[in-house]
Formats: structure tokens, C-alpha cells, sequence
């Protein structure tokens, strides 16, 4: 899959190369109403990643059923919607107004969004109001629900375990780290937002150890991100214990990164003579 934000809504890529080939396209974080993201600057390269304050800027739901949906209708590629709200109410209403559409196959529930101000990331470091969303959204729609969960949280695999309980279908992780870059010839801090999220090959050590300990924890399917670029990256996450993965920030620096990760598994499963996935799934756990 690709992962949310990284990949527009999948229309802005079908040019590149052919995108219906993918396993799933995961759209830019959706909200109720429009929104125009946050102050200039909002990307920051470092080291080993990246760090971004986008701020979910997005069409707003409505014009995400008007415009897009219409033309994911046509797609063979399932196409999952991701959403962000600041109370449990907005998720609710965002899955409800989903439910149904022609073109969305699932919703995926971020609750970690490191870059707005009232409430995503709240909902995400607590398991009671994670798992208080995940049940509100599942009362509202009758699609597939996958949580995306954030890093930034004492302990992952508490939350990972309220949001099962809740009713989760799946569980996406992980969403950014949170950071900050500063500009020392302005003495200040170089994104608009002060701080940004981390994403990129700095954060896939933490996140292949998340998906390892969540996996050992829940018994509904894994969804590995964070860091993945490679088909070898893909299999780490895989044999920790994920059941899919998703492509992100490595579709920056080469748009078919989703594709050839794809291809690149395929051609491992060959040279070892896999005929299933599954084979591989949690296999590092020994
Ligand atoms: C520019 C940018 C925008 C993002 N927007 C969203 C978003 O709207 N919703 C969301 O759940 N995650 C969002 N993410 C997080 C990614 O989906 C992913 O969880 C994270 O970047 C880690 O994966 P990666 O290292 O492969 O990029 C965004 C990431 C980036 C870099």
C-alpha cells in the first residue's frame, strides 16, 4: 500500500507508472471541512528522513465523495481513506458520510497526527480515547477499519490492544515521530509549525520494533510503516509480523518505490520458492 499523505489521491501518480497494480492506495488524511495546513515552511530534510508540518491540508470530505471517489469507482486498486478529526464526533461523522460511497474500500482512522493542534496526536497516546474513537467510527460505518497508530506514546502496545478491543478490523503503525529542526542563522526553528513529524529510513528501526511488539500483542492483522524503501525493508516488517505494509516517504525520491517494493517481494517469494505470503508473516518470531 502506499501510505497516507505521501501519495496525493493516488491521481497525482497514474501517470508515473501504472498504480492500479498496487496492492491498495491509502489517500491524504481526510477532515470534515477543508483545510489549509500549516504555516510555511512545512518540510525539512535531515539527516536520515524527513521532518514535515503539513497540517492536513486536504479538499474536505465533501469534495473527497464529489471528485475523487467518483474516479476511484473506476479503479481496479482499492483506495482506503484516511481520516483525522479534533473530537470523537468528527471521526464518527467523517465514516458515516463514508459509508457506502462507490471507489472507498476502508478507512483508515489516523489518531497520531503529530501536526495539528486540537486533537489527533490526544487520541492516539491514550488507549481509553483511541479505543473511544475506534467504537465510535465502527458504529458509524459498515467498511473496514484500520487505526494507525502513533509512536508518540509510552507504550505502543497498550493502545494497539484498546483500539482490538474496540473493534478494529486492522492496525496501521506507524505514523511520524515527532522532531525539530533549527535554523541557526535565523535562531529560530526552521518549520512554520515549530515542530514536525519524522519520517523516512530514521524511523525503521523504531517502527519495525513496534510492529514486532504489537504483533506478539493483538490478534488482528498488522500493517507495517515507517522507513520502507526497499523490498528487503518490506520483508523485515513482514516477517516481523505484518501482514501488508506501506510505501512512504521513499515515493519522494522515486515514485514507484510502492511498485517495486511489490515486485521485489515477488521475486523473493520466486527465489525462495514461497507460493504464499503467509509462509513469511511473523516468521523472525521464531
Ligand atoms: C508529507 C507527509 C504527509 C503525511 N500525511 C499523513 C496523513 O495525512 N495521515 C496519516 O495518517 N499519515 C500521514 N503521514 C505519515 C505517513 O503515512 C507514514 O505513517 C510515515 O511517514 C512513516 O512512513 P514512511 O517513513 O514510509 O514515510 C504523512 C507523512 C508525510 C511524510
Amino acid at each position: 500500500m502506499t501510505a497516507s499523505g505521501t501519495f496525493g489521491y493516488g491521481t497525482e501518480y497514474s501517470h508515473l507508472f501504472d498504480i492500479q497494480k498496487l496492492g491498495a492506495i491509502v489517500c491524504k488524511g481526510t477532515t470534515l471541512k477543508p483545510r489549509e495546513g500549516n504555516p510555511q515552511p512545512r518540510l525539512a530534510e535531515t539527516a536520515c528522513g524527513v521532518l514535515n508540518s503539513i497540517g492536513l491540508q486536504n479538499i474536505g470530505v465533501e469534495s473527497l465523495i464529489k471528485q475523487k471517489a467518483l474516479i476511484w469507482a473506476s479503479w481496479r486498486v482499492p483506495v482506503i481513506v484516511n481520516i483525522a478529526g479534533e473530537t470523537v464526533d468528527d471521526y464518527a461523522q467523517l465514516a458515516g458520510k463514508l459509508d457506502g460511497v462507490a471507489g472507498i474500500s476502508a478507512i483508515e482512522v489516523n489518531i497520531g497526527c503529530p501536526n495539528i493542534k486540537a486533537g489527533g496526536a490526544e487520541f492516539g497516546a491514550d488507549p481509553k480515547s483511541a479505543a473511544t474513537v475506534t467504537a465510535a467510527v465502527k458504529t458509524a460505518t459498515s467498511l473496514p477499519v484500520l487505526v494507525k497508530l502513533t509512536p508518540n506514546t509510552s507504550d505502543i502496545t497498550k493502545v494497539a490492544l484498546a483500539v482490538a478491543e474496540a473493534g478494529a478490523d486492522a492496525i496501521s503503525l506507524i505514523n511520524t515521530m515527532k522532531g525539530m529542526v533549527i535554523d541557526i542563522t535565523r535562531r529560530r526553528p526552521l518549520l512554520g509549525n515549530i515542530t514536525g513529524g519524522l519520517s523516512g529510513p530514521a524511523i525503521k528501526p523504531v517502527a519495525l520494533y513496534m510492529v514486532y511488539e504489537v504483533a506478539g500483542a493483538v490478534g488482528i492483522p498488522i500493517i507495517g510503516c515507517g522507513g520502507i524503501a526497499t523490498a528487503s525493508d518490506a520483508l523485515e516488517f513482514i516477517m516481523a509480523g505484518a501482514s501488508a505494509i506501506q510505501v512512504g516517504t521513499a515515493s519522494f525520491t522515486n515514485p514507484r518505490s510502492p511498485l517495486d517494493v511489490l515486485q521485489g517481494i515477488e521475486q523473493f517469494m520466486q527465489q525462495e520458492g514461497i507460493t504464499d505470503i503467509t509462509e513469511l508473516i511473523g516468521v523472525a518470531r521464531g
